[in-house]
């Protein structure tokens, strides 16, 4: 990266910060910092260009539908951010079609993104494992009122393991890690990503682990680390 990309990514990074002001922790700059720094690190492994990489890192979740409404606004709000500092129209492209495509909710093939906006997905999914990922799980619940487990009519008998299909069926924090989390880590793109997510699947793994042992529920289903 040179000089000029180096201050064009600083005065975005002060831009995203403003306009992410006030937006709630787990969702909000806090986020996207994070997002950036596994970004940077993926890069550092598997290359391609580290301009585009921080450029989408950092206005992945500029416009994020929950804070507008319901309609996603990051790659409409990346496109006049980018244009107003006058960057080229060849990088607003490439970082416009990585914000625009890589969420969950799209589901587009992989194989469409480019190589930067593989590394900036895998980053996204990356924050939602480990230990950031169970407190997001735990405060996105928080907001809806929704628990974070129950025991179900169906849930075995002590120390007698329930069924991943039951608790993934739960809509309940523990539900969504069933549901979701634990099936993050075969959609990543690279190499380097589905390491750090086999760590934090682990971390998951144990906590429940934990936690169902200090509830006296029956056991936490264990996910094949295959
Ligand atoms: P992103 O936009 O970063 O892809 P989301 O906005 O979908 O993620 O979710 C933000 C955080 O809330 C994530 O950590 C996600 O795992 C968590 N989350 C999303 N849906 C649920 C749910 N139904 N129950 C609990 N946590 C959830
Ligand atoms: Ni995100």
């Amino acid at each position: 990266m040179n000089e000029v990309e180096r201050g064009l990514v600083q005065k975005i990074h002060a831009t995203v910060t403003r306009r992410l002001a006030g937006q709630g922790a787990g969702h909000g700059m806090d986020h996207v910092l994070r997002v950036l720094n596994t970004a940077r690190q993926i890069q550092s492994e598997v290359g391609g260009e580290l301009f585009i990489v921080e450029l989408a890192a950092l206005l992945h979740d500029v416009g994020d539908a929950k804070f507008h409404d319901g309609i996603e606004m990051s790659a409409t709000y990346t496109k006049e951010i980018l244009e107003d500092l006058g960057v080229s129209h060849e990088v607003i492209d490439a970082v416009v079609t990585i914000v625009d495509n890589i969420s969950y909710r799209k589901g587009i093939d992989a194989d469409l993104l480019s190589l930067e906006g593989k590394i900036v997905q895998d980053a996204d999914r990356i924050d939602a494992l480990g230990a950031i990922g169970i407190v997001r799980t735990i405060e996105f619940g928080a907001t809806r009122g929704q628990p974070f487990h129950v025991v179900s009519p169906t849930d075995a008998a002590p120390n007698e393991k329930v069924s991943v299909s039951d608790l993934a069926l739960q809509k309940t924090g523990v539900g969504h890690f069933y549901d979701k989390l634990f099936k993050l880590r075969k959609l990543l793109n690279t190499e380097p990503a589905k390491q750090i997510a086999l760590q934090r699947e682990r971390f998951m793994q144990s906590f429940l682990d934990q936690y169902f042992l200090e509830s006296s529920q029956p056991l936490a289903p264990t996910i094949a680390n295959d």
